[in-house]
């Protein structure tokens, strides 16, 4: 498609504020070469709101076929994509931008739906974090840029970026749409085209996402399936003609996902878990350390981030004031139904995962010497009694070795350790096979430049704790990942090869 062709208004999707309606429509579709299709073989599986158990809609069940047709498509799009001037292609990736924020609320009330996060807390500000990739990235275009080297004054040697052809992205379903936003977003600018693998629980939100981006973007540019892991990730992640993989997940699936690239040494990104420690030094501002505390945990998205602040490391002399505070915090977020407005926190994903953090909650109750802090209030509405609630808990007691301080729980579960020196709560707080992120609160500078040099994550606070946000690098180390996202440099570093050039002036 020509610019100019895009340019000329297209034919928009009207909004659809009815998600249980939009949910509908959508069903037992993948979206590929511009068209909505379902699956090749025709099955199809549930998608079931956490909220109910009830079924919403089917999801198209990817398997082998479908990645092929897929990447098929991608690959003849990605030819004529590439011939554009990058700024071409940002202009492009802008302009989906505002069509998605005109879809901001639909695409709020469609991951509310299926992932029964709170619709005021957690899916609109996802909904804004997801345009605001798409308007950063889209202006991106014109510093796909190589350097010129210093050489032999008859020789002139230079860089170029060329795109890497086709990415293959496998997303969860803690934040589908943003972070389907920061592997589509550089790869397009780049001049990839992409295969996404949606999340078996959230397919929806995302193949929206696709359709709208349909209305801008040639065929094929950007596909999506959904479909399970081995059935659909798996395929993806082998494919001969997907060169990079982007995944974000458990260390689990990354480490199988890795291995598929390596065997034919394709690039992969991997954005795994985390289990971030938080420390609270005694000379903290103790409210606002609270209120990050709160907010770094997650427990809006009951937790369900693998950046969530889940070691919480609280000064011996402040500890019981920190533990009070805190559950006084929690126990004003109100859990309910997450469409509701007045709902702070809704349900986590699934029953799978309900099962595990009530499994991790019991295994930290026979814990000796650990106390669960359990915090607001389960909904007592009849209508989400089959509702995937669990109420938010802060176990103190628990040593930084005990199952709960190392595994990912991904739930609204934080373990609370005490200390008594700085250098003891660096050690513990290291003391972790992930490194993804870690926060300090404390007054003092020197403190908190140590801190900000020795912790081992890759993502680290002073005195505040935010979400990850376009612009800001984003990556894990250690066996939280390899790679980083979000930024300029992620986009050059991993959506682009570089070519070194060397001509000969005589
Ligand atoms: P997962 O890592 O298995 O799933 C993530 C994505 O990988 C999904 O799209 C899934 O279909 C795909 N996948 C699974 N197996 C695959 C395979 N063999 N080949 C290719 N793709 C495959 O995570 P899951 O099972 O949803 O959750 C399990 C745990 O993982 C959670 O309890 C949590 O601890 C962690 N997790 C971490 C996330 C993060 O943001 N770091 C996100 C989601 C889960
Ligand atoms: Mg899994």
């Amino acid at each position: 498609m020509s610019l100019a062709a895009s340019a000329q208004s297209p034919q928009r999707l009207n909004v659809n504020l009815d998600a249980a309606a939009l949910a509908q429509s959508l069903s037992g579709k993948n979206y590929v070469n511009g068209q909505l299709v379902g699956s090749v073989s025709g099955k199809t599986f549930d998608v079931v709101s956490p909220a109910t158990r009830q079924v919403v809609a089917k999801a198209a069940f990817g398997e082998a076929a479908d990645v092929d047709a897929a990447v098929k498509a991608a690959k003849a799009a990605q030819k004529e994509w590439a011939k554009l001037t990058p700024r071409e292609r940002g202009r492009m990736v802008s302009e989906c931008g505002r069509l998605l924020e005109l879809h901001a609320e639909e695409l709020a009330r469609l991951v509310c739906l299926e992932t029964g996060k709170a619709l005021r807390t957690e899916c609109r500000p996802e909904s804004k974090v997801l345009t605001d990739a798409f308007e950063m990235f889209g202006g991106l275009g014109s510093e796909i840029k190589g350097e010129t080297v210093p050489h032999k004054s008859d020789m002139l040697v230079m860089t170029i970026r060329e795109p890497v052809g086709i990415v293959g992205a496998i997303i969860p379903w803690n934040v589908p749409m943003m972070l389907l936003s920061l592997k589509v977003c550089p790869a397009l600018v780049a001049g990839n085209a992409v295969v996404v693998k949606s999340a078996e629980e959230a397919p929806l939100a995302v193949l929206r996402i696709a359709q709208l981006c349909g209305q801008i973007l040639p065929p094929g540019v950007f596909n999506m399936l959904s479909g399970m892991g081995p059935e659909c990730g798996a395929p993806l992640a082998q494919h001969k003609d997907v060169g990079k993989v982007s995944f974000t997940g458990s260390v689990e699936t990354g480490k199988i996902v890795y291995k598929y690239a390596a065997e034919r040494m394709a690039t992969a990104t991997m954005e795994l878990g985390g289990k971030s420690p938080m420390i609270i030094m005694q000379d903290a501002d103790l409210d606002r350390a609270v209120d990050g505390a709160a907010n770094g945990m997650r427990f809006t998205r009951c937790g369900q981030s693998c950046t969530a602040a889940s070691r919480m490391f609280v000064h011996e002399s402040i500890h019981d004031a920190f533990v009070e505070k805190l559950k006084a915090k929690v126990d004003a977020m109100k859990m309910g139904d997450p469409f509701d407005e007045a709902t702070d926190i809704g349900t986590v994903i699934s029953p799978g995962q309900f099962e595990k953090v009530k499994n991790y909650i019991a295994i930290g109750e026979k814990t000796a010497g650990a106390k669960a802090v359990r915090c607001s209030t389960l909904p007592s509405d009849a209508k989400l009694k089959d509702g995937f609630y669990i109420q938010p808990v802060l176990f103190v007691g628990l040593d930084n070795n005990s199952k709960l301080a190392r595994e990912e729980i991904f739930g609204p579960v934080t373990c609370i350790i005490k200390f008594k020196t700085y250098a003891d709560v660096l050690a513990a707080a290291n003391d972790s096979e992930y490194g993804l992120a870690a926060t300090i609160w404390t007054k003092d500078l020197k403190t908190a430049m140590d801190a900000a040099h020795k912790l081992e994550a890759g993502f680290v606070q002073v005195n505040q704790n935010v979400v990850v946000q376009p612009g800001l690098s984003y990556g894990g180390f250690k066996q939280s990942g390899i790679g980083k996202e979000a930024t300029l440099e992620a986009m050059l570093e991993h959506f682009t090869k570089k070519k070194t050039v060397l001509i000969n002036l005589n």
